[in-house]
């Protein structure tokens, strides 16, 4: 993308759209492991780096997946507004997305993703404690059975009640971008699914 369009808020808008796609399937690329934040129980924002597993651009929606006994998962139940933080240190472009999460455990989509998840990614849901229970020695939680090698496939079903695909549905893109000739900032909001701009300082 050239320095003149990133004045063209069209041009920008394709792009973020273009890099995020790029995010879901290339692990070197900055928006692959986003920072995901949301208000916990008591509260407090709680941030955490989360793996980009999906991007629709067309509903714009950004998955992600998690251990539904993880804590954020009640959290999200109570309080569903969520925000990302990308940024990609070759393209100098940072991302603040703001969203609303919905939650999805045992039902067509989380079935989709398990059917593609590898065997070794499974494992992560294998856990006998819940995620963020206290142990009394360090541990991964993981069966000894399973130590140091991958489930079976049938094995590996038995994370699949964990298995959760956080949707996130877009409301507002803050795009920066730094540059040595002059910073540039967009605000991109949704009417519906159509977007509206806005020029900020950045
Ligand atoms: C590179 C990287 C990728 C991660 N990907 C995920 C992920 O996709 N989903 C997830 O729940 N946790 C992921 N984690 C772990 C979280 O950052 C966090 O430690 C964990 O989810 C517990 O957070 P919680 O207490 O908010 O549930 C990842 C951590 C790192 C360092």
């Amino acid at each position: 993308m050239s320095t003149s369009s990133k004045e063209n808020t069209y041009e920008i808008f394709e792009d973020i759209k273009k890099n995020l796609n790029i995010g879901v399937k290339d692990r070197r690329h900055g928006f692959h492991t986003p920072i995901f934040s949301n208000i916990d129980q008591q509260r407090s924002i709680d941030s955490r780096i989360v793996v980009l597993r999906k991007f629709d651009s067309k509903k714009m929606i950004l998955n992600f997946h998690t251990d539904f006994r993880s804590p954020k998962v009640n959290s999200l139940k109570k309080n569903n507004n969520s925000l990302f933080v990308f940024y990609d240190e070759k393209l100098k472009i940072q991302l603040r997305i703001q969203t609303a999460s919905t939650i999805n455990n045992q039902n067509h989509i989380c079935k989709e993703m398990w059917e593609n998840t590898k065997l070794y990614s499974r494992k992560c849901y294998l856990t006998k404690k819940s995620p963020s229970s206290i142990t009394n020695q360090p541990e991964d939680g993981i069966p000894k059975s399973l130590k140091g090698k991958e489930p079976t496939k049938d094995e590996s079903e038995e994370g699949y009640k964990n298995f959760t695909v956080i949707e996130n549905h877009i409301k507002l893109i803050d795009w920066l971008y730094l540059s040595a000739n002059g910073h540039r900032r967009l605000k991109i909001t949704f009417k519906d699914i159509n977007p509206i701009f806005d020029w900020l300082i950045p």
